[in-house]
């Protein structure tokens, strides 16, 4: 199973503190999600994966290039389907040959996060001109589509060309944090949704699909949702925010510590 991470919360990050100083805040903005990338990979990510915005709110131009240059793991580009963006990636892949995957998602402006699946059974025919735009321009290019856990939605994924469905577990994830992941106690809300991702996992897997699960999944309600009464054969999991959030845990105390010491280092020069 390969971890994808998602680094746009760190470019989230950087834009709460450097919005105002225009693009990406300059050379020396951080946290660089470029260099978070390589974080990511020394810890082991397989999959990089980047969110531009249609609006470029985290994630700008910059951020791109030098992740399509300098990531070693798999760059998986997310993205809207928005004319703007699929015409982005071609150039991209013509220029360099990256990204090796897209996922496409919707796009809500006022969204802290993407929110829900894109509802592929609602517009087959873009989404289908979509993926052949993205496959047209070179061969190899693997094409994800982020849905709800709905066989409905996997069969038009399916049929409008994805070559993998990213179910959302949000849902899930929002009923595991409201039973504090307690199962015995609230069992049957979280086996409804265990359900469902299992009933569209069969879906994607029946129909030659990669499948693969992201969205508010974290060190609490993963194992569960992989364990034996769990969805089998999932190819990827998709991660972010329980990452980045792990980061300040595990990072802060020597960030700290780092800071201490050069405050008893005393002035520098000049
Ligand atoms: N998969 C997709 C398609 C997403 O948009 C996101 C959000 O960044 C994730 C996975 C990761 O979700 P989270 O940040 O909640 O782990």
């Amino acid at each position: 199973m390969l971890l994808g991470v998602n680094i746009d919360h760190v470019a989230s990050l950087r834009q709460a503190r450097y919005r105002a100083s225009g693009d990406a805040g300059g050379a020396h903005a951080e946290p660089d999600p470029v260099r978070a990338a390589h974080e990511a990979e020394l810890g082991g990510a397989d999959i990089v994966t980047a969110h531009l915005r249609e609006d470029r709110r985290h994630l700008h131009d910059r951020d791109l290039a030098l992740l399509a240059q300098l990531v070693r793991a798999r760059l998986n580009l997310e993205m809207s389907m928005a004319p703007a963006m699929i015409e982005l990636a071609v150039r991209l892949r013509a220029a360099g040959g990256r990204p090796e995957m897209v996922t496409l998602v919707p796009e809500g402006r006022n969204e802290v996060t993407t929110e829900g699946g894109l509802d592929v059974a609602g517009a087959a025919a873009p989404c289908a001109a979509a993926v052949a735009s993205l496959k047209g321009a070179a061969g190899g290019l693997c094409v994800s589509a982020f849905i709800d856990p709905d066989p409905a939605q996997v069969e038009a994924a399916h049929g409008a060309g994805f070559d993998a469905a990213e179910l959302h577990t949000g849902q899930y994830a929002n009923a595991f944090a409201r039973c504090g992941g307690d199962a015995a106690a609230h069992g049957a809300e979280l086996r409804r949704h265990v359900a469902r991702l299992i009933e569209a996992g069969h879906r994607a897997r029946a129909l030659g699909m990669r499948l693969n699960l992201g969205h508010g999944l974290n060190y609490l309600n993963l194992p569960p949702l992989l364990g034996p009464r769990g969805v089998s054969g999932v190819a990827e999991l998709h991660i972010g925010h329980a990452i980045v959030a792990r980061a300040v845990y595990t990072g802060l105390r020597a960030a700290v510590a780092d800071m201490r010491a050069l405050i008893r280092a005393g002035p520098g020069p000049g």
